[in-house]
């Protein structure tokens, strides 16, 4: 479904995507693990046209895209069928829950209101949140939050769901309920990226890991290998540090 090739993107002279490498088959969960700084953010970023790449390519259900040069009418097109889950929700804070899953849908999507009421209020249903509605962002918790944050991208319709470390703002006993969704959304067959540091979650839920390291893919493979007999010695120090860190 994607595939992106060589993506390159440098801050103030400093390379911090190396040429990159990513793939995602339809239905897969992809967990994209590494130390903090390694360029995990700016590839989620890269892929969603957040940030500009300087160089790569991105296939998107057979489709070409030029990461550093694709045009407005590409740059839609690409994002009408992804949602981006952000660490810090992201949300309007003087705006219902319920409305701000409907506008995602109204304004950028010019969805007429009524048909994007009604999918804002199933998505949210979805996500455990059906009897908030009406409720501020700021009468919530993280977890919440994060829960109508993952509602706003499923009322979208995406194909794929791009995760920023979505559990890493929250309190430890908010986690759970976050990554609860998230196992569901993947049981039913929802294409995600996620760049997480859960360690627990991406073995039981991932199907492919891809480590990284100051911008360039250590190692990438099926999750079981991964977590089970690591290739490259770096991989292995970083999930036996992850793991004893719990
Ligand atoms: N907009 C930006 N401007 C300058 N430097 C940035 C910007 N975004 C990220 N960086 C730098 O790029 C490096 C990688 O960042 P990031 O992609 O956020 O890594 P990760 O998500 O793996 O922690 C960091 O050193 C960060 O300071
Ligand atoms: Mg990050």
């Amino acid at each position: 479904m994607i595939e992106a090739r060589n993506i390159r993107k440098s801050f103030d002279g400093a390379e911090i995507l190396k040429g990159v490498d990513i793939s995602v088959d339809k239905g897969d969960v992809v967990a994209v693990l590494g130390p903090s700084g390694s360029g995990k953010t700016t590839l989620l970023r890269c892929l969603n046209f957040l940030e500009r790449a300087d160089a790569g390519t991105l296939s998107f259900d057979g489709v070409e895209y030029d990461l550093a040069t694709a045009k407005k009418g590409e740059i839609a097109a690409v994002r009408r069928k992804t949602a981006f889950v952000f660490q810090n929700y992201n949300l309007f804070l003087n705006k219902t829950v319920l409305d701000n899953v409907t506008l995602g849908l109204t304004v950028a999507r010019k969805i007429p209101k009524d048909e994007a009421v009604e999918r804002a209020k199933t998505a949210l249903e979805r996500v455990g949140l059906g009897d908030k509605l009406g409720a501020y962002p700021f009468t919530l918790s993280g977890g919440q939050q994060q829960r109508a944050a993952i509602a706003r991208g499923l009322a979208q319709n995406p194909e794929i769901i791009y995760f920023d470390e979505p559990t890493s703002a929250l309190d430890p006993e908010l986690i759970g309920e976050v990554l609860s969704v998230m196992r569901d959304l993947a049981s039913e067959g929802m294409t995600m990226i996620v760049v997480t540091h859960e360690m627990e979650f991406a073995r039981s839920v991932s199907k492919k890991v891809v480590f990284m390291e100051n911008g360039v893919v250590v190692e990438s493979g099926p999750s079981k290998e991964f977590f089970e007999n690591p290739k490259e010695e770096r991989s292995r120090k970083f999930v036996n540090f992850i793991l004893s860190e719990r």
